[in-house]
């Protein structure tokens, strides 16, 4: 397979990014121009789904409890990274991360640090109907809910759990919670729900839900993701531009990943998450933080740092911020999946943080 261009200038340091000496900069720069605000936070790698391309059917060994950041020690390294590091924008992801007990509290204790981050969250919707309206309350920003068919037996056949109208609920709720634009994420599976393209769009546009595509990802605890299998963007097209027409959507991509196209004419859009086949990893903004206080700088490092051993030996926290500016300048170009030779990660996604 040949090496996919990921629009970057030539760097003579590619082979060993972090060599080259950090300028003192307080931001979270890499060496490849980059600089992170966005924060993915997994505040558990627990779910009550059990998406096949995502987990096996009897879920995972989860983390033990002594091995999670307590709430306290969470914030403290989130509010490092608003302070010294930079960070505006937090997405708090999981697993499911509703399943985090306090999550209220926490969210509002994140909305008070200053200069106050724009707050969202990713989540599956299990439960999101009775909750929309406190989390919003609480400081929550915006929402993505994960959302593969509008169907519930495909719904089930894909999450292993009967729960569709439940999902239907929760993204209600969030509309009428303002925690608008409310996003739905979609990931088609081949012989599965590439059928549900049209209807997803369908019903996104009626309900003003902004609907994005992604591709699949080698992510899966299972490690049964296969390139040849995957549903691509241009067939993702394909499939929505046998019922509607796509243009291209004005509206500057900047560092967000999606690719938006107005559906016939506007004002709906559809967003198309090229991941795989049209990476967007040179205008990536991410640093991530696992559910037990790890630092990885991509989705797919292979190595990360493990700032909890930092906090709970009594650290300071410019001495936190420096380890974690460390692993920002180490980021790799990109994330190699269209390489030969690319190792998958060893945590899965639901221990990363979508
Ligand atoms: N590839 C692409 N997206 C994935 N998600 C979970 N696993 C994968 C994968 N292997 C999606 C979920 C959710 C978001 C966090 O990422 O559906 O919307
Ligand atoms: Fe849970 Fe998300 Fe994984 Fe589905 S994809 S099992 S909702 S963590």
């Amino acid at each position: 397979m040949t090496a996919v261009n990921l629009g970057l200038p030539h760097v003579p340091s590619v082979s060993s990014p972090g060599s080259a000496p950090r300028p003192d900069n307080p931001a979270l720069i890499d060496t490849f121009g980059r600089v992170a605000t966005d924060l993915r936070v997994s505040l558990t790698d627990k779910c009550n789904l059990r998406c096949t391309y995502c987990m096996p059917a009897e879920g995972l060994d989860w983390m033990p409890g002594r091995e999670i950041l307590s709430d306290e020690e969470m914030l403290r390294l989130l509010r490092i990274s608003v302070e010294r590091l930079g960070v505006t924008d937090i997405r708090l992801t999981g697993g499911e991360p509703m399943l985090r007990p306090g999550l209220e509290g926490l969210i509002g204790e994140v909305a008070a640090l200053r200069p106050r981050p724009r707050l969202s969250m990713t989540t599956n919707g299990i439960g999101l109907a009775k909750r929309a309206a406190g989390l919003a309350a609480a400081g929550l920003d915006r929402i993505n809910v994960s959302l593969d068919t509008v169907d519930a037996e495909i719904f089930q056949r894909i999450t292993r759990r009967d729960r569709l109208s439940h999902v239907l609920a929760g993204l209600a709720a969030a509309a009428d919670a303002g925690l608008a634009p409310v996003k739905v994420n979609a990931v088609l599976l081949r012989g599965i729900n590439e059928s549900e393209a049209v209807p997803l769009l369908r019903f996104c546009l009626e309900h003003d839900y902004h609907l994005r595509f992604i591709e699949q990802m080698p992510l899966d605890a299972q490690h049964g993701w296969n390139r040849g299998e995957m549903v691509t963007a241009a067939e993702i097209l394909d499939l929505l531009r046998a019922e509607f027409t796509l243009s291209p959507s004005p509206d500057a991509r900047g560092g967000a990943p999606a690719e938006r196209w107005l559906v016939d004419g506007g004002p709906g859009d559809v967003g198309v998450i090229a991941s795989v086949t049209r990476p967007f990893c040179s205008a990536c903004e991410r640093t991530r933080l696992t559910a037990d206080g790890a630092i990885r700088s991509c989705l797919f490092s292979n190595d990360e740092t493990d700032l909890r051993a930092l906090v709970r030996a009594g650290a300071r926290d410019e001495e936190v911020a420096d380890a974690w500016r460390a692993t920002m300048w180490g980021k790799l170009a990109g994330h190699e999946i269209n390489e030969a030779g690319f190792a998958q990660p060893i945590r899965p996604m639901s221990a990363i943080g979508g």
